[in-house]
């Protein structure tokens, strides 16, 4: 840890490398997401490890229904925004829908995403034949993935609807699979999402790399979270593996430092945030 003069300790900047020695020390990883300046601050006050540009950002901030309109262009202008938020936290940013469908088109978005707008990594959905040849490719050209596996929300209407997976002997073997080959194509961490609570800690134990669980449970490596559903403020029904921490915190800073500290505790989730 290095001091500024005048200045209380900083933070330690948060790195790939630094996310797997947690994993190793058993140290759980907190994430959130954030869309601008003003919430990255909030972020970074709170020590939050890894702050997410999510694609989430189309149904919290532009008000779409699925994730499917948002652009590159969009996460690029708010992954800058956020990134002039932060210090130590690391930025991961989204792939959004069909920038990766090629190779190249894949590697043109980790270019702008980490080149233009600053993040340290991107994330991408899925495990098909030409996300593993994306994800080798971004990794070739030092650019650090994060997988996304489960309920993936760019895979909205192939599964009919925001629904939980894995919860067949089948589906759940076919998600593990997919995990080891995220993982051997090169991608330092997982998103794991809305699978029930023994598929995430399989997975968890079962892989090398980080995995970052939301509706995912507790035995994940750490958690993500909509930092609008954490604040209460998502229009609608919370969803369930979603809590308020503003509720009983009375600041967003407060709630954020309530869920950093009970993600880091292991207090938060709890049962009534899981799925079986
Ligand atoms: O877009 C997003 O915010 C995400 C998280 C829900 C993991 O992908």
């Amino acid at each position: 840890m290095y001091v500024q003069a005048n200045q209380a300790p900083r933070r330690k900047p948060v790195t790939v490398p630094l996310l797997q020695e947690m994993k190793a020390a058993g140290q759980r990883i907190v994430m959130l997401t954030a869309y601008d300046a003003s919430f990255a601050t909030h972020l970074e006050a709170a020590g939050v490890d890894v702050a997410l540009v999510g694609d989430s950002l189309g149904n919290v901030v532009q008000g779409r229904r699925t994730t499917l309109p948002v652009t590159l262009n969009d996460i690029v202008y708010h992954t800058a925004a956020v990134a002039r938020g932060l210090e130590a936290t690391l930025l991961m940013a989204d792939v959004p829908f069909m920038a990766d469908r090629d190779v190249a088109r894949a590697l043109e978005a980790g270019a702008r995403l980490v080149g233009e707008a600053g993040a340290a990594m991107v994330k991408i959905e899925g495990a098909a034949p030409h996300i593993l040849e994306a994800i080798g490719a971004l990794v070739a050209h030092a650019i650090p993935v994060c997988a996304h596996l489960g309920l993936t929300p760019q895979s909205v209407h192939k599964f009919g609807g925001f629904r939980i997976q894995g919860r067949e002997d089948e589906a759940a073997e076919h998600i593990l699979a997919q995990g080891l080959a995220v993982q051997a194509a090169g991608a330092s961490l997982l998103v794991l999402e809305g699978v029930p609570r023994a598929l995430g800690k399989r997975l968890a134990a079962s892989l090398v790399i980080p995995v970052i669980g939301i509706g995912a449970g507790p035995d994940c490596d750490g958690q993500v979270l909509v930092v609008y559903d954490l604040l209460g403020i998502t229009p609608g029904k919370r969803p369930k593996f979603s809590k308020d921490f503003l509720a009983g915190n009375g600041s967003v800073a407060a709630a954020i430092a309530a869920y950093a500290s009970d993600v880091r505790s292991g207090a938060f989730p709890t049962p009534e945030h899981c799925f079986d």
